[in-house]
C-alpha cells in the first residue's frame, strides 16, 4: 500500500496587537528615521505587522500555533513523533527550538530539530517532513515556521525594517494511504548569500561581524520572481499535473508585487492568490504557514483542493510542494 503525507490540522500565533504603518512611521520619526504610509503601501502592499514585545521567543510562538494545529487535527501532543521548526530567529544558538517546543508541549521522545532556510524554511521542512513520513521514519509530525525577526532588524534602516513581522503558522502533518503531499522541489544557489544575510556570530561572548539583517533589495526581488514561477511549474508537473489544476497559490508572502508578478507569469489569477502581507508583513519562515491557515480557517481552502505553497528567501533558497487538503 502507498504511503504519503497529508495536512490534518493548521494554526497561527501573531505577537500583541498589529502596529499600523502609521503607529510605526511615528515610532521611527522618534528615532529620526523618515517613511511614510504610502511608501509602504505602494512599494510593498503592507499595512500592519505585529512586534513581539520583549521576552517573546519563537519558541514561544511556534508552541502556541502548535497547540492550535493540534486542537484543528483533533490530536495530543504525545501523538507527535517529529518536530520540524523552520527559522533564523532561534531561542538558543542550541538546543534547538524544535527541543524547546517538544518540551514545551510535553512531547518527548520524537526526534525534533530545527531548518534553517530563511524564508524557504517551512517549505524545506515541509519537504523533509513528507520525506521522512513516506519512509516510515516518522508517522506524525508537526512542521512550524516561527520567527522574531524584529530582533535581528536595524531599527535605523528604513530600506528593511519597514518590511518584516513576527509570527508562527504550524501543520500537523500524518500518514496516510492517499495523499497529501502530491510533490515537492527544493533548490539554493549559495552565490548569492550575500544578498540577503545577517552575517553575525557569537564569539567569545561577543557578536562578530554584523547582527543585523542586510538586504539588496532589487537583487531579491528579481530573483523572487524568477525562481517562484519556475519551482512552482516543476513542482506541479513533477506531481503530472498542470497549472489550471491548481486551486490556491500561497507564495512567500514579501511584497504584494512579487505575489503579482509570480501569479502573473504562472497565469494564475489573482484570486487564486493567498494574500496576508498586508496584515502580517514578510514573517520570512513563518508566512506561508500563516497564510495557510489564514485561508484554511476563513474558509477559502476546501478538503480536497491543491494548494501549490512557495518559499524564497536567504541562501538564496527556494522551493515548492503541491499539497492536496
Ligand atoms: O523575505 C526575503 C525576500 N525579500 C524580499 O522579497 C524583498 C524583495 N525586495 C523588495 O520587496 C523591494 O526591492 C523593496 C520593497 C525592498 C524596495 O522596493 P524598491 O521599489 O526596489 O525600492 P528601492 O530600493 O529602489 O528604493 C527606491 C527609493 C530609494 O530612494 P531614491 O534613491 O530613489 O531617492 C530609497 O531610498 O525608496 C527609498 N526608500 C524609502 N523611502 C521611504 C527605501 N526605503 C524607504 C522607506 N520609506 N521605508
Amino acid at each position: 500500500m502507498n504511503r504519503y503525507s497529508r495536512i490534518v490540522g493548521t494554526g497561527s500565533a501573531l505577537p500583541g496587537e498589529p502596529v499600523s504603518n502609521a503607529e510605526l512611521v511615528r515610532r521611527l520619526a522618534e528615532r529620526g528615521v523618515v517613511t511614510s504610509d504610502e511608501w509602504i503601501v505602494e512599494r510593498t502592499g503592507i499595512r500592519q505587522r505585529y512586534l513581539a514585545g520583549a521576552g517573546v521567543t519563537s519558541s514561544q510562538l511556534a508552541c502556541q500555533a502548535a497547540r492550535n494545529a493540534l486542537a484543528a487535527a483533533g490530536l495530543e501532543a504525545r501523538e507527535i513523533d517529529l518536530i520540524v521548526v523552520a527559522t533564523s530567529t532561534p531561542d538558543y544558538v542550541f538546543p534547538s527550538t524544535a527541543c524547546l517546543v517538544q518540551k514545551a508541549l510535553d512531547a518527548p521522545g520524537g526526534a525534533a530539530f530545527d531548518v534553517q532556510a530563511v524564508c524557504s524554511g517551512f517549505v524545506y521542512g515541509l519537504a523533509t517532513a513528507d520525506a521522512m513520513i513516506r519512509t516510515g521514519i516518522a508517522n506524525r509530525a508537526l512542521v512550524i515556521g516561527a520567527e522574531v525577526f524584529s530582533r535581528i532588524l536595524d531599527w535605523n534602516d528604513r530600506s528593511t525594517c519597514v518590511l518584516f513581522g513576527d509570527g508562527a503558522g504550524a501543520i500537523v502533518l500524518t500518514a496516510d494511504t492517499c495523499p497529501g503531499v502530491r510533490a515537492a522541489r527544493l533548490h539554493a544557489d549559495g552565490r548569492q548569500e550575500a544578498i540577503l544575510r545577517t552575517a553575525g556570530n557569537l564569539s567569545g561572548g561577543a557578536i562578530v561581524g554584523h547582527p543585523y539583517l542586510t538586504m539588496n533589495g532589487q537583487a531579491v526581488f528579481r530573483l523572487a520572481v524568477s525562481v517562484l514561477d519556475t519551482v512552482g511549474r516543476e513542482t506541479v508537473a513533477a506531481a503530472g499535473m498542470t497549472l489550471d489544476q491548481v486551486d490556491w497559490l500561497i507564495p512567500h508572502q514579501a511584497n504584494v508585487r512579487i505575489l503579482d508578478a509570480t501569479a502573473k507569469r504562472m497565469g494564475i489569477a489573482r484570486e487564486r492568490v493567498v494574500v496576508t502581507v498586508d496584515q502580517h508583513a514578510n514573517t520570512s519562515a513563518a508566512s506561508v504557514p500563516l497564510a495557510l491557515d489564514q485561508g484554511t480557517r476563513d474558509g477559502r481552502i476546501q478538503p480536497g483542493q491543491h494548494v501549490l505553497l512557495e518559499g524564497v528567501g536567504g541562501g538564496f533558497t527556494w522551493g515548492a510542494a503541491l499539497v492536496q487538503i
